[in-house]
């Protein structure tokens, strides 16, 4: 085992352990044996306690009547074994048969009591656990909505969906199952002790001095099963990300008949999920059959000291069938011991996974702003703009001004920080350093929500839900009527083609879009930026998968709207017509103006210009003078 790595975001030092993702409440050890271990930090189960407290707690009163039922259940439970010892006494020793129909009577009634008040409590506790789960999980999802694009890029979509699934499951089980159960125990423990020591009092001390064995194995089980735990849910974790990753991408696995690498991968994975069951058994294994002995040593040391008694003479043969009727109040929760700690460390483990996704921070904060009514008018400017995803910046000192309704062009080649530019306008992160502007207000005080209505994006990643084609059209503005988006859809050039399909405007598009073509998808996504009718319109790359033509009207349509655009291309003939044009390399501004200017610079731009446009011989400047090599810092203002 290997640690993959170390990262600190903020005050938060993280380690990365076979996938595993260390935290507040968890670290991972080298051992002796020079192994790595996870281990969960000591007070971690009494926090995650008092986490599960806080969403089961507005459910008091059902829980107070749970409990009630629980002591009618209990009270049956123990009168039956009672009613029998008595039966042996009075009615067959004592030859009273008179009391036999009372005792048959007392039998039946305390039979269906015990029945109904577990059926009736069962749903109460099921009621309490589905709807506090249901609020974990809304709670989860309400958390990863507002959470920013770096945590779903440190993020495993196995690992997130782990949380939603398996990890509240887990505290379904605990609620559901092991609370009441150990409840139970408790009393069976308490009243059967009650019983029994009234009947005997050596016998039972003698039965419960085989507990302190019990005990001991089980510190050792719960010490170990804990780590067991984890090790499995991150198994999990990752065997749900290898799942999740093929769904998405089974494209690319067909295209490159990919297919028997991923079965292995998926093998390999399945067989660490198998693994890491095994070695939690293992760990069963070795303690609990040794903790089981124990419990049927009880049984044993009944029968021959409770006979002994009944030869002697110091026990009655009723008392005798009431203790044995009460035994399981000792054996029972003794052997429900590892199952316990079983579920408690999976609530544990889980608890954990929960509990740290709720604490998670967004980096993106939304300051306590204003809202605007006046909404914004588009005029961008960056100043001194750097920006890094992590180590390496990836945009260097930016700096330019584009006016309201300007049609602003960024070009450069690939990987040189055109869609980085404009996470930065949708805030999608925050400047390393540097500030970005709209409308002179730095973007850090405008408020989110009124930020991202106003500004609408065409990504360079087309993504459509699992819906119709006017669903995924209207989705920023759900109350837009059919013309509305027709309306879009026409201005997007993808009204026609959306006409001839056998639905139209109803047909069913899979999640990522699957039946349509790019070019397709693209429209549709610029459609949907369109019907938002944002002050700033994004284009990241949409067009290039369009022909030049269907370009062009798109084109013509967008040149009437008075909003600000920003179209990232490769093509010359989608930026020329701009009013600025942003040369981007390396995550420098090497060149910016118009068309005119910077054919004018020959660098650059003119050396695309001339690649597009058959001057082949002429396009010396292809070649990018890095801009280091210019001096110094790059100003479009
Ligand atoms: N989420 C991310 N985490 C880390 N690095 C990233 C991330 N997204 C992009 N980068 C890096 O930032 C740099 C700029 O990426 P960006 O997507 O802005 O390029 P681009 O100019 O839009 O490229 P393209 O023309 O291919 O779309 C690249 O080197 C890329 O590897
Ligand atoms: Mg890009």
């Amino acid at each position: 085992m290997t640690i993959r790595g170390m990262a600190k975001a903020g005050n938060k030092e993280k380690h990365y352990f076979q996938g595993f993702e260390a935290d507040s409440d968890s670290f991972v050890q080298v051992n002796k044996n020079h192994t790595l271990q996870i281990c969960v930090k000591r007070g971690v189960f009494m926090d995650a306690l008092k986490w599960i407290w806080n969403y089961v707690k507005k459910y008091r009163l059902s829980m107070l009547i749970a409990l009630i039922f629980t002591a009618f259940f209990i009270a049956c439970a123990f009168i039956i074994p009672v009613v029998l010892g008595r039966i042996v006494d009075d009615v067959i020793y004592g030859c009273d048969t008179g009391l036999l129909f009372f005792y048959s009577f007392l039998l039946i009634a305390s039979v269906l009591i015990k029945e109904a008040a577990i059926y009736i409590r069962h749903l109460i506790i099921e009621n309490i656990s589905q709807n506090a789960v249901k609020s974990i999980r809304n709670s989860l999802y309400g958390k990863l909505q507002s959470l920013d694009c770096s945590y779903f890029n440190r993020t495993r979509k196995g690992d997130i969906m782990s949380r939603l699934t398996m990890d509240t499951d887990a505290i379904r089980v605990l609620i559901a199952g092991t609370v009441p159960s150990l409840i139970d125990q408790l009393f069976f423990i308490v009243i059967g002790f009650g019983i029994m020591f009234s009947a005997s009092p050596l016998l039972t001390w003698l039965l419960l001095s085989i507990s302190p064995f019990i005990a001991i194995f089980a510190y050792f089980l719960s010490k170990y099963i804990k780590k067991d735990f984890i090790a499995m849910r991150e198994a999990n974790s990752r065997l749900n990300t290898v799942v999740a990753e093929n769904i998405s991408g089974n494209r690319v696995v067909k295209a490159y008949a990919k297919e028997e690498y991923e079965i292995e991968k998926f093998e390999e994975r399945n067989e660490e999920y198998k693994n890491s069951f095994m070695a939690h058994i293992r760990t069963w294994i070795r303690y609990c059959p040794t903790m089981l002995f124990f419990v049927n040593l009880t049984y044993f040391i009944f029968t021959v000291v409770g006979g002994k008694l009944v030869i002697d003479g110091s026990l009655t043969v009723g008392q005798f069938t009431i203790f044995n009727g009460c035994l399981w109040c000792i054996t029972s929760p003794m052997s429900s011991v590892g199952n316990f700690i079983n579920q408690f460390q999976q609530f544990n483990a889980s608890s954990l996974k929960i509990r740290q996704l709720e604490q998670e921070q967004s980096l993106i904060v939304n300051r306590n702003v204003k809202k605007r009514d006046t909404g914004i008018n588009g005029k961008i400017q960056f100043k001194n703009v750097t920006f890094a995803y992590e180590a390496d910046r990836v945009l260097k000192n930016i700096n330019f001004t584009a006016n309201a309704g300007d049609t602003i062009a960024i070009i450069g080649p690939t990987g040189s920080g055109k869609s980085t530019v404009i996470n930065l306008i949708e805030r999608f992160y925050d400047p390393t350093f540097g500030t970005v502007y709209i409308d002179d207000i730095n973007v850090k005080n405008i408020d989110l929500a009124t930020l991202r209505q106003n500004v609408a994006s065409a990504m360079q990643d087309v993504f459509l839900f699992s819906d119709t084609i006017k669903n995924n059209i209207a989705y920023g503005a759900p109350n837009a009527t059919y013309e509305d988006v027709e309306r879009v859809a026409k201005a997007a050039n993808a009204h026609d083609f959306i006409s001839k399909m056998s639905d139209g405007y109803d047909t069913m598009v899979g999640e990522r879009g699957v039946g349509l073509s790019g070019g397709q998808r693209q429209r549709i996504s610029l459609a949907r930026a369109l019907l938002k009718n944002p002050a700033i319109l994004i284009l990241d790359d949409t067009t290039s998968a369009l022909d030049m033509e269907t370009e062009y009207n798109i084109q013509e349509n967008l040149k009437e709207s008075h909003r600000t655009k920003i179209i990232i291309a490769h093509r010359i003939s989608s930026v020329k017509n701009a009013d600025l044009i942003l040369v981007l390399n390396h995550g420098n501004l090497i060149e910016w103006g118009t068309h005119d200017e910077l054919m004018a610079q020959n660098g650059y731009y003119k050396g695309v210009f001339d690649h597009q446009f058959g001057d082949f011989d002429s396009a010396p400047s292809y070649h990018i003078n890095h801009p280091a090599n210019k001096g110094g810092s790059t100003n479009g203002n």
